[in-house]
């Protein structure tokens, strides 16, 4: 009979786990310790996606080891050794640039630590990093090219914002915009120039340009990210043009100031980047330490927005 009543309790044990398998979720990586090493506080999509890496850690009781890397890869490298000999369980490296990164992977994979890349992508061997969770950069630019073409039937006249020189995000965005405008023979970028993915950095690229460029000749800044385009749009204003009218703007993020700027006119559409790249994360880091298979690309999607839906895009991200 005793037998009988613990045959049933494991029963219904077993099935509640089946039943709710987003309850074990919520606690997946509880007690690990891993080492996040971010690329810095450049962009309001960076602070954002820092903050929702935090909060899901703490959410799963994750001992998340955060280093602000300040933009630079030396202080990136040196986080790495730090983990290293502090013994984490996996590290999460989302690279400043590209190159780089060989010599410091090896360590950590000598050390038999577990790395995920996020965001953006590294040059170095696929096999010192398990997976990478990150968007298609080469979408986003073909998707702002694919708007721009379409807003001005193919005739215009662009100015690049580019983000950080040796950054994949930079490159690949800059690969897919210029696929799509090569098919419009009458679509060119005349001028391109880093603005770091700087709010400020737009800023003094767009000034430097309305001071030393003829303007009615230009009818479009593609912007690799919401913070220069929105940095471009106030040089504008402060030169009496008009941004979003005289000059369209299209940028990538979407952040919720950049649906501020279209409520204002100021800018024309932005192609989202998720910044919930943390929860994918862990759950690799979780299934390959449990010895299970991890696909080696997890993607993150996003979308085009336009001013249209700003205001509710707006309340809806800024909502508590
Ligand atoms: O790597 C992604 C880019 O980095 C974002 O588009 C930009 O805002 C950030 O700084």
């Amino acid at each position: 009979m005793r037998s009988r009543k613990f045959f049933l309790s494991i029963v219904v044990l077993v099935s509640l786990i089946a039943v709710f398998p987003t309850f074990a979720q919520d606690n997946v990586g509880s007690g690990l310790t891993i080492g996040f090493a971010q690329v810095g506080t450049e962009s309001a999509w960076r602070t954002a996606f820092t903050a929702a890496t935090i909060a899901e850690a703490e959410a799963r009781g994750i001992n998340l080891l955060y280093v602000d890397g300040q933009n630079n890869q030396d202080t990136q490298i040196a986080a790495l050794r730090s983990f290293i000999q502090q013994g984490v369980d996996a590290i999460i490296l989302a690279p400043v640039v590209e190159t780089g990164w060989d010599q410091v992977l090896q360590e950590v994979q000598a050390a038999g630590i577990p790395l995920v890349i996020v965001d953006r992508n590294v040059t170095a061997d696929p096999s010192l990093y398990f997976t990478r969770v990150a968007s298609d950069f080469v979408h986003e630019g073909r998707l702002a090219a694919a708007w721009l073409a379409q807003a001005t039937a193919g005739v215009c006249n662009i100015v690049e914002l580019e983000g950080t020189v040796g950054s994949s995000a930079a490159r690949d965005r800059q690969i897919g915009f210029n696929e799509v405008i090569s098919l419009f023979p009458n679509m060119h970028i005349l001028l391109s120039q880093s603005g770091d993915f700087l709010r400020d950095g737009g800023y003094a690229v767009m000034d430097g340009i309305i001071a030393s460029e003829d303007m009615a000749q230009i009818c479009a800044v593609w912007s690799h990210n919401d913070d220069m385009a929105i940095g471009a749009a106030q040089a504008m204003k402060d030169h009496g043009i008009d941004p979003g009218n005289d000059i369209l703007i299209v940028s990538v993020d979407a952040i919720p100031d950049i649906f501020l700027a279209m409520m204002n006119g100021d800018t024309n559409a932005t192609v989202e980047l998720s910044p919930a790249m943390a929860g994918p994360a862990f759950d690799a880091i979780v299934a390959h330490l449990a010895g299970q298979e991890v696909p080696r690309n997890i993607a993150v999607s996003g979308g085009l927005f336009l001013p249209a839906t700003a205001a509710d895009e707006y309340a809806r991200r800024t909502q508590q």
